[in-house]
């Protein structure tokens, strides 16, 4: 028995990354995926790679009523939602002295307000029809501790963190586990992005700080998507049913908690 059958889940910013990783992992393991992205070609482009299993749901998580159509979207496709993956965020960097409201406002509104409004659509849901669900949310070990030159991204994770403990506490009662996964460093698109911010502060080399970061993780390299896809599935999982409000590191040993 694959231990997703007969699950629905509806997976933010799945269109690349981690997101898409986790997408595939619950499609292979029998669950029916809705990729919610704002880049909706991409979305389309993953939906069709993962077969009959998964569709694309155009979501900014950003906009309210872009929530409560990509919610009701999936429920109208699927029947219902068991499984929410809060992943969709935006990184971004400067020195405290550099860092404007525009850009804190703007990145506050995915990473924070956006997985609280997507879990509040979702868990209302969930417990209309109470059968209860899964809520997993991105973390990061970026909001296990500050970094000189990260300090909104990080703050915002801080913020996944303590949500998820709100929220898990809250809505457990309904049989809603709310738990998250806080990866360390993990290669791909994302990451060149964060390369270039310190290319930038640092003025480092292209590629250099990635070098750098996957050197200093205790496993020896950077994370791959697929490294965290095992955390994914089981706390979607039945398995998980006792888990409640935690924050799981699977981060090669960067950090303890
Ligand atoms: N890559 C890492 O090293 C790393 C480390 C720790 C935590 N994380 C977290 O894991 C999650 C996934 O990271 P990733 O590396 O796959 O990121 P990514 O940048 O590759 O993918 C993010 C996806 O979110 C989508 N998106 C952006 N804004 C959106 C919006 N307003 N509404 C809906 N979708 C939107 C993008 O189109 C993209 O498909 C994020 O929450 C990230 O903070 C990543």
């Amino acid at each position: 028995m694959k231990r997703l059958e007969d699950k629905t889940a509806l997976i933010t910013g799945a269109a690349r990354g981690i997101g898409y990783s986790f997408a595939e992992a619950y499609v292979r393991e029998g669950a029916r995926v809705a990729i919610g992205d704002i880049n909706i070609a991409r979305a389309r482009e993953a939906a069709e790679g993962l077969g009959e299993a998964a569709i694309a749901v155009e979501m900014d998580v950003t906009d309210q009523a872009s929530i409560d159509r990509a919610v009701a979207g999936t429920v109208a496709e699927f029947g219902h939602i068991d499984i929410l993956v809060n992943n969709a965020a935006l990184f971004t960097a400067a020195p405290i002295v550099e860092i404007t409201r525009e850009d804190y406002q703007r990145v506050f509104d995915i990473n924070v307000a956006g997985v609280l409004f997507t879990m509040q659509a979702v868990a209302k849901h969930m417990i209309e029809r109470g059968k209860g669900g899964k809520i997993i949310n991105m973390a990061s070990q970026a909001g296990r501790r500050g970094e000189p030159l990260v300090a909104v991204y990080c703050a915002t994770k801080a913020a996944v963190i303590s949500l998820t403990q709100s929220a898990g506490l809250n809505l457990i009662e309904h049989g809603i586990n709310v738990n998250a996964i806080a990866p360390g460093v993990v290669d791909g698109e994302h990451w060149d992005g964060v390369d270039a911010f310190f290319a930038k502060y640092e003025g480092k080399a292209p590629g250099q700080k990635k070098k750098e970061v996957g050197g200093a993780v205790p496993y020896g390299r950077m994370g791959k998507p697929e490294d965290l896809t095992g955390m994914a599935v089981f706390l979607a999982s039945p398995e998980a049913d006792y888990i409640v409000a935690q924050c799981y590191n699977v981060d090669g040993g960067q950090w303890m908690s």
